[in-house]
């Protein structure tokens, strides 16, 4: 690791111990090292080769007049069941047992940060693991979904059973939009992750951080780099484990 990185997660462990209610604000890059691809990476999902644009695919139009089509993108490159959290979710997971960490607010759809040990975990764009039909709202686990030959239908009614995760031309649920502006707004350290910041509302409420303490973790840079009070370009399950490392070396 380079003098440069080295500084940097040095002052990143250091805000981390000298804070009480961090706020984390994470997106696909959060579960790569999981094995996830993201949406935007050169690997990523939206560079995949596929019979129609993804993100036209995980639209509700699209799931609305060609849900055979939907799920077969959906079950073939959006569920990872067997995924475990990687270092950063488990990080998350123990700053949050340590009373540091106030939430996390992701618009992973995984639910590995729960899986990780995380509490309060808001998930903007919903959870592959919530299912529900489209007609009487019966819920239904992941493996109702993965199970089904084709188009999973409710056994009550035999309508179309849809995930819990937000597509595109849907709006994201109001009580879960106030509380992580509620959170961020009381934050004293906010810390951005995994994420390409282009998509709103979710990418919009960074803005309601108002302390000193904004730092950004991405492989790739973002349009906020400049607006952070501390930057680094990596992985962020790597530097999570470099920062526990220095913890357990702390008297
Ligand atoms: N560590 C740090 N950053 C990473 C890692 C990693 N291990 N892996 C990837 N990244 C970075 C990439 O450089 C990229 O900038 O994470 C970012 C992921 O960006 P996107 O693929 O755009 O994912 P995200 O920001 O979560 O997309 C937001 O777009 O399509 C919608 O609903 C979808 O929730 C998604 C939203």
């Amino acid at each position: 690791m380079g003098e440069q990185q080295e500084t940097l997660i040095a002052r990143l462990s250091e805000w981390i111990q000298e804070s009480s209610k961090i706020v984390f604000f994470g997106g696909a890059g959060v579960s790569t090292e999981s094995g996830i691809p993201d949406f935007r990476s050169q690997d990523g999902l939206y560079h995949t080769k596929y019979r129609y644009p993804p993100e036209m695919i995980i639209s509700h139009s699209f799931f609305v007049r060609n849900p055979e089509e939907f799920y077969r993108f959906y079950k073939d490159r959006m569920l990872y069941p067997d995924a475990e959290p990687n270092d950063a979710h488990k990080a998350l997971a123990a700053w949050e047992a340590e009373g540091r960490l106030r939430s996390v607010i992701t618009q992973n759809i995984d639910g590995l940060h729960q899986k990780a040990g995380s509490r309060r975990v808001l998930e903007l764009h919903g959870s592959v693991l919530r299912n529900y039909c489209t007609r009487c709202k019966k819920a239904f686990p992941l493996e109702y979904v993965m199970q089904a030959e084709g188009i999973p239908c409710c056994d009550a009614c035999g309508a179309i059973v849809k995930p819990d995760v937000v597509l595109y031309e849907e709006s994201l649920d109001d009580r879960i939009l106030r509380e992580a502006v509620r959170d961020i707004s009381e934050a004293d350290m906010l810390i951005v992750g995994g994420t390409s910041l282009v998509v709103y509302p979710a990418a919009g409420l960074i803005d309601y951080y108002r302390g000193k303490r904004l730092v950004l973790i991405n492989k790739d840079e973002t349009a906020r780099d400049s607006a952070a009070d501390l930057c680094i370009h990596g992985k962020i399950g790597e530097v999570f484990r470099q920062v526990r490392e220095q913890e357990s070396r702390r008297p």
